[in-house]
């Protein structure tokens, strides 16, 4: 099943700031889009799908929050408003987790107090993960694995040395087209290549 982890420098990881911080420069609301892009389909969601998204502005630990596919349709509907709320009461029930320790709610949502890197370190050792760069192998030329993992940022571009240690750790760096775009385009851009190769074989 493929993974998107997305990196939200600015999202806080506290609920209450995390909510007010909807429509300021921390752009939260991109989380909301990039959830309906990435799980859901019409009529359904995407059950082989998982989303990961890495919140790091803390005061203790980031906090990662992985919502698999297979479980989305507990959710409350699609508003922007009642994605971000999924979001809030998550990130309250992760309020006082131990570092790289685990809190799952009832509808399956995992939630854990891990950084960015250490997140990816994790996945490197058995799957294969792409880093989302404009300027990266074009997508079309590329076998996409069912397990693979891919990472992008949201408004805020990824730091030079993250790009280099990534790649040290054996990240391959795709891109979609001459268009910069918004992470929650880029990803339904993904979810289209493994539609239309499964469709082919
Ligand atoms: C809005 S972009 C980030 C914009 C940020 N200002 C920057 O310059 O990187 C969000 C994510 O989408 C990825 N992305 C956008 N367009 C892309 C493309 N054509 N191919 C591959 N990745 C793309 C970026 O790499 C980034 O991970």
């Amino acid at each position: 099943m493929p993974e998107y982890i997305i990196r939200a420098r600015q999202a806080p990881t506290d609920a209450g700031q995390f909510l007010r911080a909807v429509g300021t420069s921390a752009h939260v609301e991109y989380l909301a889009q990039i959830m309906i892009n990435t799980l859901f389909v019409s009529k359904g969601h995407r059950k082989d799908t998982t989303l990961t998204l890495v919140l790091e502005d803390s005061r203790d630990f980031s906090r990662a929050i992985s919502l698999k596919g297979e479980s989305m349709g507990s959710l409350p509907g699609l508003t922007e408003t009642g994605l971000l709320a999924v979001i809030a009461e998550c990130l309250k029930a992760a309020a006082n987790l131990e570092k790289e320790c685990t809190v799952e709610m009832a509808n399956g949502i995992q939630i854990q107090a891990i950084s960015f890197e250490h997140l990816i370190k994790a996945r490197v050792q058995n799957q294969r993960v792409y880093l989302l760069d404009k300027k990266g192998e074009d997508v079309r030329d590329l076998e996409l694995e069912q397990s693979a993992v891919y990472i992008l940022t949201d408004h805020i571009p990824m730091p030079r040395k993250t790009f280099k240690s990534l790649r040290r750790q054996g990240v391959r760096n795709i891109s979609l087209g001459p268009t910069m775009l918004h992470a929650s385009q880029c990803v339904v851009l993904i979810q289209n290549e493994y539609d239309r190769r499964i469709a082919v074989d």
